[in-house]
């Protein structure tokens, strides 16, 4: 079974990651031969980084039991999904502070990024391409972008059928690119 590892990325009471994060748990699930966990990272509740090296040094430890954790959901996971909002044409805080937690964990990691926001999340996904240069995840080429009003509504209600089409081929793409074979 590969074992996809779906982030989420708000803690917002009001929220729609979670309406999209159970659209990617369907689309994972719908994969044979791949099982679906969710990292939600308000109950993980990392702090702001305080270590006192980067994760990148070979002798990095983690000083708090929340990050240890972090590492290792991620060490185990087969792929990752990265459930984006856009803030201020960027990456929630939440999830960025997440995302510098880790550094080998994220190395050759099949990854897809998931971002939604009023520009399809496309500041998001810029923004993730671009850490992509330091973090070596093994990221998709096709990424997901879901603009508000045209392909989900402001409560995270799926609007265009193309949707589900669409999230289902990059699931194929990264389970494929998380199986042994393609190693
Ligand atoms: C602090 C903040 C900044 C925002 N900035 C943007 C933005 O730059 N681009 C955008 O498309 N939407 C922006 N929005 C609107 C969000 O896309 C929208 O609120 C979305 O629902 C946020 O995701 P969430 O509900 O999962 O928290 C912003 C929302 C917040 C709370």
């Amino acid at each position: 079974m590969a074992k996809v590892l779906i982030v989420t990325g708000s803690v917002r009471p009001n929220s729609v990651n979670g309406k999209i994060v159970e659209l990617v748990r369907g689309a994972v699930e719908a994969q044979p031969g791949a099982e679906a966990q969710v990292a939600d990272l308000g109950e993980i509740n990392l702090p702001f980084y305080n270590g006192a090296t980067p994760p990148s040094v070979d002798d990095f430890e983690a000083g708090n039991e929340a990050a240890r954790n972090w590492s290792e959901l991620v060490k185990a996971a087969d792929a990752v999904v990265l459930v984006s909002p856009e803030y201020n044409h960027g990456l929630s805080g939440i999830q960025k502070n997440a995302i510098d937690w880790l550094y080998h964990e994220w190395t050759d990691k099949p990854t897809l990024f998931v971002a939604y926001g009023w520009y399809a999340g496309e500041h998001s996904l810029a923004q993730l391409q671009e850490i992509s240069t330091v973090i070596k995840w093994k990221a998709l080429e096709s990424s997901v972008g879901l603009k508000f009003t045209q392909d989900i509504d402001l409560d995270g209600n799926v609007l265009d059928e193309n949707v589900s089409q669409l999230l289902a081929e990059s699931m194929t793409k990264l389970v494929t690119a998380a199986s042994p074979e393609s190693v």
